[in-house]
């Protein structure tokens, strides 16, 4: 796979792969690409309750590649593991054993502020309830990760911020307190703060799950219309068959194993 940036990860005094600057040693974080792989999972399992009585697998051995710009429909019965899945993916949680990679990056053996640092540059996140920070804007709520990321506040996120507020259609209310915006509303929002640091892979799990028919239909058309113009990958986790035909392809979990992983052949 070419190699396609690499960034300093941290401060690391104990890497092997280090270079000495100013008496502090860095470790490089490589980020691959090759038309390229987003995502890939090796044999991932996750258990509960491990060495104890309760213990409990959930996901049982997963395979799994998604390639830059697939927009993919995750589904199947309540308690197969989706938002398991998701979370581990999303780097909240670790897998007990297997393997996954984040364009081309092993992230088992990561520390955790290398996982958080992974985590702001290349995964953004949608979830059913929006988390929205309630006392501020709408601006403001999708500046806030970019904030976290560089420290300070600059122009330059102000501009971006308000591009996105914008590619959600939410400029007239950007300066509005998202508590006083309608539950679409603050999802759309929800949907710019989790593309301001250009990810990747955005996870979705039930983004349309708490919205009626007609703000589900314009948040997946959002949802859709990024993917295309930014060929970013989604994973969308959704209870709603209709929805769920529109995307390329359709991942079905059944008792924490893939049961089928098919393209959608009415939509590519
Ligand atoms: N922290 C935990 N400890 C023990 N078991 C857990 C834990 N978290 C989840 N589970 C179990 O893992 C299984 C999968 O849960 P998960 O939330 O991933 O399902 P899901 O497919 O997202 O379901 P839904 O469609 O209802 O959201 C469930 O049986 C759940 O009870
Ligand atoms: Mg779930």
């Amino acid at each position: 796979m070419p190699l396609l940036e690499r960034h300093w990860l941290e401060y690391s005094p104990r890497f092997s792969q280090h270079s000495k600057r100013r008496g502090l040693t860095q470790r490089w974080l490589f980020v691959v690409d090759s038309n390229a792989i987003t995502l890939q999972l090796k044999d991932i399992r996750k258990a509960y309750n491990i060495g104890l009585p309760a213990e409990t697998e959930i996901l049982h051995g997963i395979d799994l590649i998604i390639k830059r710009g697939e927009f993919v429909a995750l589904i199947g019965p309540s308690g197969s593991g989706k938002s398991t899945l998701l979370n581990l993916i999303g780097l909240l949680d670790k897998p007990t054993s297997g393997e996954l990679f984040i364009t081309g990056q092993a992230t088992t053996q990561l520390q955790d502020r290398e996982l958080t640092m992974l985590r702001a540059k290349s995964i953004g996140f949608v979830f059913q309830f929006h988390n929205l920070l309630p006392e501020f804007t709408a601006l403001e709520n999708v500046m806030l990760p970019m904030l976290a990321a560089r420290g300070r506040p600059d122009e330059a996120i102000g501009v971006r911020a308000a591009e996105l507020i914008e590619q959600v259609g939410l400029t007239s209310v950007g300066k509005h307190m998202s508590n006083n915006l309608s539950g679409g509303q603050q999802q759309r929002v929800a949907i710019a703060r989790a593309l301001v640091m250009q990810p990747a892979l955005v996870l979705a799990d039930e983004p349309t799950g708490n919205l009626d028919t007609q703000s589900a239909d314009t948040i997946f058309d959002l949802l859709r219309r990024v993917n295309q113009t930014s060929n970013t990958s989604f994973i969308i986790v959704t209870h709603d068959p209709r929805l769920a035909k529109r995307c390329d392809r359709i991942i079905e979990l059944v008792d924490g194993r893939i049961d089928s992983d098919k393209p959608n052949v009415a939509e590519s």
